[in-house]
């Protein structure tokens, strides 16, 4: 299968499309040697975030040249941003999960290969608004890590909330728990909306006392979740807590070191994030290298 990558995926191999803007800040989108991609097999190697609206759209200029092309063009895009907002939870919502599968698939795109996507319940083969989705987990790269770092001491793995609860299925001999997470409009900050609400609780019972925990989710966004669920389980007597995800946003100030602070000894994500945040040289933060396709 020929391979199409852009400069957004650089660590996967050499890049062969130029992707620049404009003044204006407008994308413009070359593929050199076009002709070679005639009637074979492409995989589209691309990111996806952070910038996520300019990254779809600078997507959309390379499959526009591809479709009717190509005789098959599949997509590797590590982290798929928009899946968050997957059920119209107030009427009138946008389902933005939808709008981006059925955009791609119209894009000719025949499948999707990516990472722990948010909206899909564990990995393995999916199809959304026609979209076909190969959805890969990053799980037992974060339990290796887990272990290496614990070393020979046992540890409980735990997910803080349901959503993310096949993530303890590679745990193994260690025990596992998923916490309970609820979501909800914040009074004291007037929030009425759902979206974006402050977690209200992490709860679970939990046998932690005196224990080592992997704490493990798909998403570090705002760190609400962890931060809640890390503060939770020290409240429980956990002793050493490390935190893995699959994906790191980090969608804010300082997110990592604020979590690093409040009460977990080490963060460890994958890269399927390209941030200034993952290239951090705090050595409590460690970043795990996906496969290059
Ligand atoms: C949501 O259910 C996900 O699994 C993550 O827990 C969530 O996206 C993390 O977001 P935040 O870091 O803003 O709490």
């Amino acid at each position: 299968m020929k391979k199409i990558i852009t400069p957004y995926a650089a660590d996967f191999g050499k890049p062969n499309v130029v992707i620049k803007h404009f003044p204006d800040n407008e994308s413009y989108v070359l593929i050199p040697k076009i002709e070679n991609y005639k009637k074979e097999n492409v995989l589209v190697c691309h990111r996806l975030y952070p910038e996520p609206d300019k990254r779809i759209f600078e997507l959309l200029l390379v499959l526009s040249r591809l479709k009717g092309l190509a005789k098959h063009v599949e997509l590797y895009v590590p982290y798929l941003p928009y899946a968050r907002q997957d059920r119209e939870n107030k009427k009138g919502e946008a389902i933005s999960a939808d709008v981006l599968c059925r955009i791609l698939k119209s894009a000719g795109v025949k499948k999707m290969i990516t990472y722990d996507c948010h909206f899909l319940p564990r990995p393995g083969n999916f199809k959304r608004k026609g979209l076909t989705i190969e959805n890969r987990s990053a799980g037992k790269q974060l339990m290796k890590y887990a272990k290496k770092n614990f070393g020979g001491e046992k540890f409980v793995v735990i997910s803080p909330d349901e959503g993310a609860s096949y993530f303890t299925d590679n745990a193994h001999r260690h025990l596992r728990y998923s916490l309970k997470k609820t979501r909800g409009a914040s009074k004291a900050r007037g929030v009425k909306t759902e979206i974006h609400a402050d977690i209200h609780k992490i709860e679970g019972d939990v046998d932690v006392k005196g224990k080592n925990i992997c704490l493990l989710d798909d998403i570090i966004s705002t760190g609400g979740t962890i931060m809640r669920a890390t503060k939770h389980l020290r409240e429980q007597g956990a002793k050493n807590i490390i935190v893995g995800a699959a994906h790191g946003l980090f969608a804010g100030e300082k997110i990592a070191e604020k979590i690093l602070q409040s009460s977990c000894d080490k963060i460890f994500i994958t890269n399927s994030i390209l941030a200034s945040e993952n290239s951090s040289k705090d050595r409590r933060i460690e970043i795990l290298k996906l496969p290059k396709s």
